[in-house]
């Protein structure tokens, strides 16, 4: 549930007040508490007692001092001789975060909380030296109650020691309170954390039943309360309507004994909705207004969307009634150089370069997802997967959620629910990916225990785990989940649909092809084993490990078996960790299933050791680290945007090593057939077959030019690209994402150069490095280039290009709005320049 608009940092909400004057306070306050930390990384030294930082006394002026939301792994430094399954950065060991803070006067009498969106991992809270809670899941929002030691009219501290272990998880999970930090101030009679469901249980075009449940919790005392719910429409911007669409008056009165909790439900009627799509999110909003003998003791707002979201077992995914096809992308939370700490503009420019893409869908492997990334799909229209685990009571690392999943599962899998119902992107539960219990004889046992607990919170939606075990599709996995999804098995679907007619199926993963953006290698196989030198992968999208496939054989799967709902690409963007096939832990032999070619890989693995490999970074992504793309994006473009008149060509053209021989092209386009041109000589004319998904001229000969596809549709001329042969580096084009930015500290520009030749063509193959500088009210908080093998510190303002490209990542200051100026520069090549603009709020 999203309580209120994340833009703002402190919000108030009810018109009636607690107390009269000039010091009266809202019935309900959330304000931002990112700002103002105090950090140290590991355990003070010297302290006698292990926890002495907790205690208010401690002296911490001598630790950092920082804005939340923090994540110290990614601040490196990258060393070659930690794993690259986790990025190679030092995102382990303990860490601790103090604040002081001011409670008014006025706040005694009220309940205080301490909402943590997530804090990677095991954290413990103290306030003022008394132990309040933690949370050991990382990846899992939270609250502890600071009310019984908190003290209005003075001076409180809050400390907070995170534990995160090494050798925990199978990608980069960073470290520290990476999500944002909320101070939620209530009256002792009050809605719940997540204390409020919305459910759309009738949709039609002339009108939607729209059910309010509101739990309400009294503290101290009894209490008689009234509920009434008032619905408006959003707009795109969070605004409310002028008047509310539907209204319920507060009916009858319900005790709520003390300290204890009561549900009310409420049912309206919204006339005409606006119905939440892909196309359309349209948004609505209830605002819950609960009443004690006439006062108004709280008041909350719950975003919501009315939409009907149905799977069938024949038919796929149906958004109101319409079949949509799941054009998805599986996504690791981290944001690049950036790392695991939140940054809303960061995960919105993923989401709208994965648009640009035609995805549809997100699947949040393997974990809850900031709340950030739910607001951004209801409001962009993506619908989201939403998984809590990547383990249950077997492990998959030795220090990973396993040893947590016996006292904390329910837990966590309830918190997630209730934080997430509310949200119209959301379409499925996912309790987990790949669980090794698959292989257990009875292991489904707990796959159906958790699917009850999901049950049990939100009956509107269906559960699912992602299987990559041929097996659990008829061993008994099969029967405890509503949707079913196969990781890597396009080749299962007819029969698995065979045998369980009734179950919808989709591909919870899939692809797993490795790349990296603007590499080739020659010859050009279709032994998807081959395409790897030098510690990059070929960019002619054949190369994937022994488990996954190309793009176009998934496809192929999917288009075999038309009742598949769809799919969920491994992975939108690159990701810190797991670089496959270049991976220096053997963690990922996990993923073989087969032994035969488990032992293959450990085989090549025991080989690739003996080299030091630095990759930090995964080659999984359709786009890479940076957020340049990779030529795969147009092979998805292509099929998930048919509509789009588009053409794309690989690879570039300057081989002059290559000149007379064979040098394969391929060409990704929405349309249906090409004729493929070199210096103006046809190379041939070429139809797409009913299962060919790109079209290949695999013995052009190079020779230097300009390779030219013309492409046509049902016979009209549709689209084209050109490939030229550029001449030498000799310029750098800077361009930014956005020109015109918030001064509010947070927002971001993402800046790109590009190597180019005099007449402004880009160059690939180059690798100048590039120096940046910025003036004015910001800073460069990151560089990055998308190579997986660069180890230079992200912060660096210093970043080689990697074929041709580099990226810089501008913040604003807050309050200083102004003008900033981004300077590139390179060796021998022409500099440039950019001017951004940043506004006051
Ligand atoms: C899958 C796994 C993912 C990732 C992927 C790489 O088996 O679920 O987390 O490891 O393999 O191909």
């Amino acid at each position: 549930m999203t309580l209120l608009p994340r833009s703002l940092t402190t919000v108030a909400l009810g018109v009636a007040l607690l107390c009269g004057g000039a010091h009266a306070a809202a019935v309900r306050e959330r304000q931002s508490f990112d700002a103002g930390w105090r950090f140290t990384k590991g355990d003070p030294a010297g302290s006698a007692a292990p926890d002495a930082a907790s205690q208010p006394a401690f002296d911490d002026a001598a630790w950092r001092k920082l804005d939340l939301p923090h994540d110290w792994g990614v601040e490196g430094p990258f060393k070659q001789e930690y794993p690259g399954e986790t990025g190679k950065l030092p995102w382990w060991g303990v860490g601790w975060y103090r604040k002081h803070f001011t409670l008014p006067a006025g706040d005694a009498g009220r309940r205080v909380y301490l909402d943590i969106d997530g804090a990677m991992s095991h954290a413990k809270v103290w306030v003022n030296g008394q132990y309040v809670g933690g949370w050991p899941y990382g990846y899992a929002s939270w609250r502890v109650d600071l009310t019984p030691y908190a003290k209005p009219g003075s001076d409180n501290v809050v400390a907070i020691r995170l534990d995160n272990p090494e050798k925990s998880s199978r990608w980069y999970p960073g470290g520290g309170i990476y999500r944002h930090v909320w101070l939620v101030k209530t009256t002792p009679v009050h809605v719940a954390q997540y204390g409020t469901f919305v459910t759309t249980p009738q949709v039609s075009k002339a009108q939607a039943t729209v059910s309010v449940q509101a739990t309400v919790e009294s503290n101290g005392r009894a209490a008689q309360v009234q509920v009434a719910t008032d619905i408006y429409t959003l707009d795109a911007a969070g605004k409310r309507g002028a008047a509310p669409v539907a209204r319920q008056a507060a009916t009858k009165v319900t005790k709520v004994e003390a300290d204890r909790q009561a549900q009310l439900t409420q049912t309206l009627t919204v006339p005409q909705p606006k119905l939440w799509s892909i196309a359309s999110p349209q948004r609505y909003v209830a605002v819950t207004t609960v009443t004690e003998n006439g006062q108004v003791t709280d008041v909350v707002e719950t975003p919501f969307g009315i939409r009907s979201a149905v799977f069938d077992a024949n038919n796929g995914f149906l958004l109101n009634g319409q079949r949509v096809p799941l054009n998805g992308v599986c996504m690791h939370h981290d944001l690049g150089a950036l790392g695991s700490a939140i940054n809303e503009r960061a995960l919105e420019r993923q989401l709208e370069l994965l648009r640009e893409m035609g995805t549809n869908a997100i699947r949040t492997s393997h974990n809850p997802p900031a709340p950030e990334l739910l607001d951004l799909a209801d409001r962009m229209g993506f619908v989201v997967l939403d998984e809590a685990f990547d383990m249950w009571h077997e492990k998959k690392t030795p220090n990973d959620y396993h040893t947590s999943f016996d006292e904390w599962h329910e837990k966590d899998l309830r918190a997630q629910i209730r934080r997430d119902r509310n949200h119209p992107s959301v379409i499925a539960w996912s309790t987990g990916n790949e669980i090794p219990e698959q292989g257990k004889p009875e292991g489904w046992k707990l796959a159906a225990h958790l699917a009850e607990i999901a049950r049990g919170e939100d009956r509107t939606r269906p559960v699912t785990s992602a299987y990559n075990h041929t097996d659990s599709g008829y061993n008994g996995f099969q029967n405890v989940v509503d949707i079913f999804g196969y990781n890597y098995k396009p080749g299962e679907y007819g029969k698995m649909h065979a045998s369980a007619p009734y179950l919808p199926i989709y591909g919870s993963e899939t692809a797993s092809t490795v790349s990296s953006r603007g590499e080739y290698f020659f010859p050009v196989s279709d032994d998807k084993s081959k395409g790897a030198a030098n510690f990059q992968v070929s960019s002619y999208d054949l190369t994937a490990p022994p488990w996954a496939t190309s793009p176009d054989v998934e496809f192929k799967g999917q288009d075999d078996n038309p009742f598949v709902a769809g799919e969920f690409v491994w992975t939108g963007f690159d990701y810190l960790g797991e670089p496959t096939p270049y991976n220096d832990d053997t963690t990922n032999l996990l993923n073989f299933t087969d032994p035969a070619q488990q032992a293959r890989a450990a085989q090549e693995l025991a080989t690739l050791k003996k080299i030091a490999m630095p990759s930090r970074s995964s080659y999984f992504g359709i786009i890479d680290l940076a957020g340049f793309k990779k030529d795969r994006f147009y092979l998805y473009q292509a099929r998930w945007r048919p509509e789009l008149p588009m053409a794309h060509l690989l690879p570039h053209w300057n081989w002059p090593e290559r000149v007379g021989q064979v040098t394969p092209v391929h060409l990704y386009t929405s349309g249906d057939e090409a004729e493929l041109f070199l210096n103006g000589k046809s190379l041939g004319r070429k139809k797409r077959g009913p299962r060919d998904y790109r079209l290949r001229w695999d013995d052009v000969v190079y020779q230097p030019g300009t390779l030219k596809a013309v492409v046509y549709k049902k016979g009209k001329r549709w689209a084209e690209d050109t490939v030229a042969t550029t001449g030498a580096p000799a310029k750098l084009l800077v361009s930014a994402d956005r020109a015109k930015l918030r001064a509010d500290g947070k927002d971001l520009s993402f800046v790109t150069v590009t190597i180019a030749d005099k007449d402004g063509r880009p160059v690939p193959r180059t690798h100048d490095r590039i120096t940046f500088k910025l003036s004015g009210p910001g800073a460069i908080v990151a560089t990055d280039n998308g190579d997986a093998t660069d180890l230079e510190a992200f912060q660096s303002l210093q970043r080689k290009a990697f074929n041709g490209l580099a990226l810089a990542i501008v913040k604003t200051k807050a309050g200083e709005a102004g003008k900033l100026t981004l300077t590139a520069s390179a060796d021998g090549l022409e500099g440039a320049q950019v001017t951004l603009d940043t506004q006051a709020q």
